[in-house]
């Protein structure tokens, strides 16, 4: 019985250590997160180009095509408009205006060019991904949100 106690004893303490060593790491809060900025000149001459490649989706709507649609959201997306797609995430909490709910209608509606405009330039508060992502996950994840319902 007494050896129980000191054991706990001795793995209550080293877990205080832990916590004492996380207790002095920064902590960095997402509104003081400085964005990256893209050279304009650069992402200008890219999206015209695109933009006249594609003016909808390239990538057809398959189940194969969805599902790394969500794979691409999962990595570029998840963290601030979360599982629900709804923006409550406490990386959102951190901005002024609460990432858009991906499943409002007018969000679905809305043209494949200007989500896309949206997610390589980023638009007031979200991050301009143009430089992170590439031209395929962008229209996939683009596929993604107006189809995730398709998707079992
Ligand atoms: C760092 C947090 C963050 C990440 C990462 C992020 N967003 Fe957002 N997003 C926001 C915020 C905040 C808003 C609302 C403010 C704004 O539009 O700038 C928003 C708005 C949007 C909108 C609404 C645009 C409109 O026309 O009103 C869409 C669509 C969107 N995000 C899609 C995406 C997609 C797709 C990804 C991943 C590829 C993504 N976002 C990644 C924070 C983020």
């Amino acid at each position: 019985m007494n050896k129980i106690f000191v054991i706990l004893l001795f793995l209550s303490a080293s877990v205080g250590c832990e916590y004492g060593r996380m207790y002095d790491q920064p902590n960095p809060r997402p509104t003081t997160i400085v964005q990256q900025k893209v050279p304009e000149n650069i992402v200008k001459s890219t999206i015209k180009h695109k933009e006249n490649i594609y003016k909808s989706n390239p990538f057809q709507l398959t189940d194969i095509n969805l599902k790394s649609g969500k794979k691409v959201y999962r990595q570029f997306c998840y963290h601030c408009h979360g599982a629900d797609y709804k923006g409550n995430t406490p990386v959102g909490y951190g901005f002024p205006v609460p990432p858009t709910d991906l499943n409002l209608e007018a969000i679905r509606t809305k043209s494949d060019s200007s989500l896309y405009t949206h997610i390589y330039y980023g638009g007031k508060y979200s991050p301009a991904l143009g430089a992170y992502m590439s031209d395929e996950e962008i229209w996939k994840v683009i596929l993604f949100i107006k189809n995730k319902e398709m998707l079992k």
